[in-house]
């Protein structure tokens, strides 16, 4: 046992991460709002609606995020309001995301914009969209024209979110659009994403050569339930996270990205860091449970329930775990996305106290981490599961957009500020978490 503090580095980058569609409300021209009508699809018929009202007025979260002290944000754009029709571009967007970065900037809040969270325009989804091969050539074009426009204000940006999560729920699960259930479907939304990415990090380059891009990729941990389940724990880890990992390591696509292996050479050698959105640990069964084999381990404390059961196990190890995988790629490392749905909060100050001391640990161990984003700044639209999860360290109340901070917005506010987590802030927000914050090694 400790009680000194753990500081991180200088110049660290401390704040939270959103998703232009979870946030700015009114996005009407992308096949998430689409997607919302259709009955049964979103959690007690819940709408995007407004939003968070970040379309209208960015500036007052902004202005609370300051306030608490954090340095970094990571937003998205939204490819439907840069690009509302195929090849006519907006400058009305443009000027608004401007304001935004513009106005994070002026707060001191470096910006890291991912280029495609989730939500594709209409016109594109019309015609196959990620299943369709075209799309890799238009997304190189939305991506040229956003960054000549906005490329001036972002240093970081990040290419995709979360391909595979993209690729399943949308065309494996069937739970977001398109809301396809084929494996096949699966595995050419993954193949045309990567390719994407690799078109994005070769043409943002072309255009800034100081620019720094990343790919961002969910890290579950994946273990076997039992004994007999090793080998599918170890096809479900390949599947999910290791092709990834590699075709962005090495360019190559082999079964079941590929009928036969094939190198490309943009994907290879394609990120100048590794974006790690860290959740939970699933336990890979034989029998069905969670999600067909997925399931927490039995008996773990679990975060709030989503409409499908328990959002997933905390497992703050993993954290560790997860960033010594990655660190192995030998390019820096940003969390960016890691946070529970916890609506009273009662979870939240021991989660963020437990991952960053992880993540700290994992540093000491050689992980080159640069900054972490908390999923999320202020609740907003949970994609399938609607109003029902509550991700922010700010509560939203959508009727009236009235905001409470939660603790853990202090907390989180005091270890941004102090760069460091210290025996005090333990003691005030969660002793429960002593043991393991201070735990050696
Ligand atoms: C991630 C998504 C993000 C948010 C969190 C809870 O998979 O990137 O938009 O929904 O989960």
């Amino acid at each position: 046992m400790t009680d000194t503090a753990l500081p991180f580095p200088p110049s660290f980058l401390w704040g939270t991460a959103t998703a232009a569609h979870q946030v700015e409300g009114y996005n009407t021209q992308n096949d998430w709002w689409a997607f919302e009508q259709r009955p049964g699809a979103i959690y007690h018929g819940h709408r995007s609606g407004r939003a968070c009202d970040w379309w209208a007025n960015a500036e007052q979260d902004f202005d609370l995020m300051a306030a608490m002290g954090h340095n970094s944000h990571r937003l998205s754009v939204e490819w439907s309001r840069i690009e509302p029709q195929e090849g006519r571009f907006d400058p009305e967007a443009i000027a608004c995301y401007r304001a935004m970065l513009g106005g994070l900037r002026r707060r001191g809040i470096e910006p890291m914009v991912t280029l495609f969270h989730f939500s594709s325009p209409l016109w594109l989804a019309r015609q196959g969209g990620w299943q369709n091969p075209a799309v890799v050539p238009l997304f190189r074009r939305f991506v040229r024209h956003t960054v000549q426009e906005l490329g001036d204000l972002v240093r970081l940006w990040c290419t995709i979110n979360e391909p595979n999560v993209y690729a399943a729920l949308g065309h494996l699960f069937g739970e977001h659009p398109p809301g396809v259930k084929s494996v096949p479907a699966y595995f050419r939304a993954l193949r045309l994403q990567l390719l994407a990415h690799a078109a994005a990090y070769r043409v943002i380059h072309a255009l800034d050569g100081r620019a720094q891009v990343g790919l961002v990729k969910n890290v579950p941990i994946f273990e076997p339930a039992g004994r007999g389940a090793a080998i599918p724990a170890r096809i479900v880890d390949h599947l999910f996270n290791e092709v990834t990992l590699r075709a962005v390591q090495d360019g190559r696509l082999s079964w079941p990205l590929s009928a036969v292996p094939v190198t490309h050479g943009a994907l290879g050698d394609s990120i100048d860091f590794v974006g790690v959105n860290y959740y939970t640990r699933w336990l890979v069964g034989l029998r069905p449970g969670n999600r067909g084999l997925l399931h927490p381990r039995p008996g773990a404390e679990c975060s709030d329930c989503g409409r499908g059961g328990t959002y997933g196990e905390i497992y703050p190890a993993g954290m560790r775990r997860v960033l010594a995988r990655v660190a192995r790629l030998g390019k820096p490392i940003y969390v960016t996305e890691n946070g529970l749905p916890d609506a009273d909060d009662d979870q939240r100050p021991c989660f963020l106290l437990t991952h960053l001391a992880e993540m700290h640990r994992a540093m000491a161990q050689g992980a080159d981490v640069r900054g972490y984003y908390h999923w999320t700044f202020v609740d907003n639209f949970e994609w399938s599961e609607g109003w029902n999860l509550r991700f922010g360290l700010v509560a939203l109340d959508p009727e009236t957009q009235a905001r409470t901070p939660r603790r853990s917005a202090e907390l989180f506010s005091r270890i941004a500020r102090q760069n460091a987590i210290t025996p005090e802030m333990v003691q005030e927000f969660a002793p429960e978490a002593g043991e393991q914050v201070w735990r050696r090694a």
